[in-house]
Formats: C-alpha cells, structure tokens, sequence
C-alpha cells in the first residue's frame, strides 16, 4: 500500500513566524554596525529604535514571499527584505517629523525626534537610506553584481522623486486642499504604492540570475499589478484605519488625517466605500495572482488578505 499522501497546509502564521525571526536577527545585526566601529555620537542608538522593536515587517515579508514564488536567491532576498525596511523605517522617522506630520507616537513608542531631538532624527533617516544600499551590495559572491545593480535601481525608484518621497511631497502640498480622485490615487500611488510594489518586485528579481529561476514576463507583468494594487489598497486601509482605529491599537496617533486636514480616501469617498474599495483591490491582486501561473503563491495570497483586513 502507498504511504499516505503528505498534506502540508499552509498557514500565514506559521510562515510568517519563520521569516520574521531571520529579518529580525539580521536587522539586528546589520543595523547595530561593527561592534569595533559603532555608529557615533548617539546615531546608532537613534537608528536602533527607528527600526528595531516595533513595526509590522509586511515589507520584509512581502520581498521573502515574492522570492519563494520564483523560487530564487535566498540570500539576496534576505538583504532586499532588510533594505526595503530601512528605507520604510526612515520614511516614519522623517514623516514624523515637525516639519511634516508633527506625531509624537509611533510603533507604540514616542517618536524618534521626541526621544531623540530633531538633527538627530534627521540624520538617522538619513544614515538608514545609506545602509540600506550598502546592504543591496555585498562585497562577497553570495549575490550577483547585475542582481545587485537591479535590487539598487528598483529600491532607489521606489524611494526617490518618482515613488516615496515624490509621493511625501504631494502629501505636504495637499493638506487642507480637496484632491480629485486620480490625484489621489497618483498620491498614494507614490508615497506607499511604489515601496510596497517594489518589495514584491525585488523578491521577484532575486531570481533573475539564473534562467531557469526567471520568472516569465507574463509573470513579472502579474507580479507588478499585484503589487500595484495590494500597494494601493495599503494606503486605503491606512487611511481607514487612521478613523476607526484608536491610538493604543494602532501604536501610532489616530484621527490624525482629519485633524490636520489631510486628503484620504475616506475624506474622498466616505469610510464605507472606502472599505468596499479595499476589498475590490483585494480581489484585483488575488485575481492577478492566478494570472501569473506561479505556483508557490501561497505566502503573498495570504500577506494579501492579511494587509486589507488588517486591525492595525
Ligand atoms: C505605516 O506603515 C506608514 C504608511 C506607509 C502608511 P506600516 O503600517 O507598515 O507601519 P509599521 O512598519 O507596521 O510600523
Ligand atoms: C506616510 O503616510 C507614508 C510614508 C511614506 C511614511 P502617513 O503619514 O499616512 O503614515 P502614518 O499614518 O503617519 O503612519
Ligand atoms: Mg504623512
Ligand atoms: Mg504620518
Ligand atoms: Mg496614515
């Protein structure tokens, strides 16, 4: 008699357990510095907790996801997922900040410039931005230098004038003017959708080095819309969220869009449409999914729905 057929189901816990532990031990490792040449004057204690205790990690996950559906570069995948949290990690940091949204609450902790000062704050956001493309280029072989210089390329878009900070700049001329739809999809488009997509995109892209790994470039194309919307719908949540979460839940100042005038999908549509909107983006980057014939997709399925039914 054949042995019984082994079913291995997945669960988004069980999986994320494992994943978050390595992104936790090598953020800890990476962003401390050399032991024998440690950040100075106070920077490395500010860069610390930016980023370490606290925050949701859907990035890291979303890049180590991405890979496991190509199947590639564990290791390249590991450097990507790191980086796209620094360069998130700073973005909370400067989006904190007095000149922009002024919040002295974040990752349940007070903010960086609270605890910090401002200069210091500044400069750890800025030292963050520079690590994570030190971490993009490893100086041994355990990652290709075209994959390196393809990691680099995606992280600086999605963090540059074309994605984050293009897409903080439009937050800050918006306050307390009405944006039209697109505008505001253009908005959230950039100053979350482009790292979000770009997570998903260089997990991808830690396969590239080897043809048989690569993904097809139907796949890619499905990949990026997924990207785009579950990108997209991040924001709407957030901006849900912001409303109906309180301040304790989401470690961070609740009310605080409307509080200083900010346009947001809820401010556009109103809170219920906007949920219905989330969830029509769910579906748009599940069904996209599908279209991309990966097989091993069940890690992003779930990050999907985790990320719009979020509490938090
Ligand atoms: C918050 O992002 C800032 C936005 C881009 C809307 P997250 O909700 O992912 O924050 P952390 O990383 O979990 O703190
Ligand atoms: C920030 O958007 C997006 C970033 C690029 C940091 P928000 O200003 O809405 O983020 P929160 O609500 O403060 O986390
Ligand atoms: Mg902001
Ligand atoms: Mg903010
Ligand atoms: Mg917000």
């Amino acid at each position: 008699m054949n042995a019984p057929e082994k079913i291995t189901l997945f669960t988004l816990n069980g999986w994320s357990a494992q994943q978050l532990a390595a992104v936790e031990q090598a953020l800890s490792r990476w962003v401390a510095g050399p032991a024998d040449a440690p950040a100075p004057a106070g920077l490395g204690d500010a860069m610390r907790y930016a980023v370490l205790d606290g925050g949701k990690r859907l990035r890291p996950l979303l890049v180590l996801a991405a890979c496991e559906a190509v199947a590639g570069n564990a290791q390249a995948a590991l450097r990507s997922a790191c980086a796209v949290e620094l360069i998130h990690a700073y973005s909370l940091v400067h989006d904190d900040m007095p000149c922009m949204d002024n919040d002295v609450l974040r990752r349940g902790k007070p903010t960086v410039h609270v605890k910090f000062g401002q200069a210091q704050a500044l400069l750890a956001g800025d030292a963050l931005q520079a690590l994570a493309f030190e971490l993009l280029t490893p100086d041994d072989d355990s990652v290709d230098v075209a994959t390196q210089a393809k990691l680099c390329r995606m992280l600086a878009q999605a963090a540059g004038f074309q994605g984050m900070a293009g897409g903080q700049a439009i937050d800050l001329a918006s306050v307390g003017r009405p944006l039209t739809s697109e505008q505001l999809h253009e908005m959230h488009r950039l100053k979350t959708g482009a790292l979000l997509q770009a997570s998903v995109m260089m997990g991808a892209a830690c396969g590239a080095s080897s043809q048989a790994k690569q993904a097809t470039p139907a796949a890619q194309r499905a990949l990026r819309d997924y990207g785009a919307a579950v990108g997209l719908a991040f924001q709407v949540v957030d901006d849900i969220l912001d409303v109906t979460a309180d301040s304790a839940t989401l470690g961070k100042t609740a009310g605080k869009d409307a509080a200083q005038d900010k346009p947001t999908f809820v401010s556009l549509l109103g809170l219920q449409a906007s949920k219905d909107y989330a969830q029509q983006l769910l579906a748009q980057a599940l069904a996209s999914l599908q279209a991309s014939g990966l097989k091993n997709t069940n890690a992003l399925h779930a990050l999907a729905d985790m990320l719009v039914n979020r509490a938090h």
